[in-house]
């Protein structure tokens, strides 16, 4: 993917002396080009945040997701220990909160930690599944320093624009300015655990300096639905909002607006249920207990659920403003 435009401030040529930062092209169906790159490379650390990421496009390609999140999971570790960096090189592996399945029934209720049984509800998962056992063996097998990060969800103002976070703040910034009229959500009652992607990128890193290869839930241990994502996104611009009716009906309406810049009409409906939005299999309620990774590596997060969506929402309005002002 050519799109830099993420890190171009800190991207520097390889026609320049020394870079530190050089891009490579990569794809994690192709063994060949892996162990090419690995090779060429031989990293002191791998970081395989590499994945078709999103849970509900996984059941439209669900043989794609399994060839990118599973078998190229293995294509990288097999890639190191071919090459016989097995003690030079340690691996991150980006496991994740969709391994529990989150099911309101499970005994769990909701909330887990590393010892929790896996039950995955997707074809995302499922292959997320198979990278986890793969990484836990070779660690196991070939006495490699390889770890999962089972990580809960995890936001910014630079998350994809349709994982439900951003598609919120984005569209609130849009109706606060007048550019878009409502939002189209699936369903409201879904409860995550969403932290800092900072945060938690921060904690990928002390995964692989600490002692032992391990595998670590890094989560807030706060689970909030969707509907309370939207309401507070509304808040930061100043904007109340009610809900009426249920189910498919649901819809919400402003019902008063506290900032003079951020004025809409009282009652205008700004959210419908769009059914598409909806998973085969949903996955109702996960929340993260990070208990051993602040005991063991002192790992606290930095944002709250507040704080997070205040950066994203003032992220996007000033996104829109400038766009507008640009043209
Ligand atoms: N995307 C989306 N769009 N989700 C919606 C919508 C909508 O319009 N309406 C409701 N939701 C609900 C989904 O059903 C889900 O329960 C919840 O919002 C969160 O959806 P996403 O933001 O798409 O994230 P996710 O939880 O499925 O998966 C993310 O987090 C995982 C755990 O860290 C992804 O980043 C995964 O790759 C990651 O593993």
């Amino acid at each position: 993917s050519l799109n830099t435009q993420r890190i171009d401030h800190i991207y520097e040529s390889p026609q320049i002396k020394n870079p530190k930062f050089i891009l490579h092209y990569g794809d994690l169906t192709d063994s060949m080009n892996i162990t090419k790159i690995i090779q060429q490379c031989k990293p002191d650390e791998i970081y395989n945040l590499g994945a078709m990421s999103h849970v509900k496009v996984s059941f439209d390609t669900p043989e794609y997701t399994a060839q990118v999140n599973a078998l190229g999971t293995l294509r990288i570790l097999e890639a190191v220990k071919l090459l016989g960096l097995e003690k030079k090189t340690k691996i991150y592996q980006a496991s994740t909160s969709e391994l529990y399945g989150g099911m309101s029934e499970n005994k769990n209720k909701g909330c887990y930690n590393e010892s929790s049984e896996f039950y995955p509800r997707s074809p995302y998962g499922v292959a997320k599944l198979y990278g986890f056992w793969i990484t836990k063996n070779y660690r196991e097998a070939y006495n490699m320093f390889v770890c999962n990060g089972i990580l809960f969800n995890h936001e910014s103002s630079r998350r994809g624009e349709t994982f439900v976070t951003r598609k919120i703040t984005r569209a609130v910034a849009q109706i606060a300015l007048g550019i878009k009229d409502k939002i189209y959500l699936g369903n409201l009652d879904a409860k995550r655990d969403w932290g800092h992607a900072k945060d938690y990128v921060r904690m990928m890193w002390m995964i692989l300096q600490s002692e032992h290869a391990d595998d670590w839930v890094i989560a807030t241990g706060v689970g909030k639905t969707v509907r309370d994502f939207l309401v507070n996104a509304f808040l930061v611009l100043g904007i109340h909002i009610k809900f009426e009716g249920s189910g498919l009906d649901e819809k919400a309406y402003v019902t008063h607006c506290t900032k003079d810049e951020y004025k809409l009409e009282i009652g205008k409906e700004v959210l419908s249920i769009d059914p598409n939005y909806f998973r085969p299999s949903e996955v109702d309620t996960l929340i993260g207990d990070p208990t051993k990774a602040k005991e063991k590596l002192g790992w606290f997060p930095k944002y709250s659920f507040e704080s997070l969506i205040k950066e994203m929402v003032i992220s996007d309005v000033k996104l829109f403003k400038d766009h507008y002002r640009a043209v």
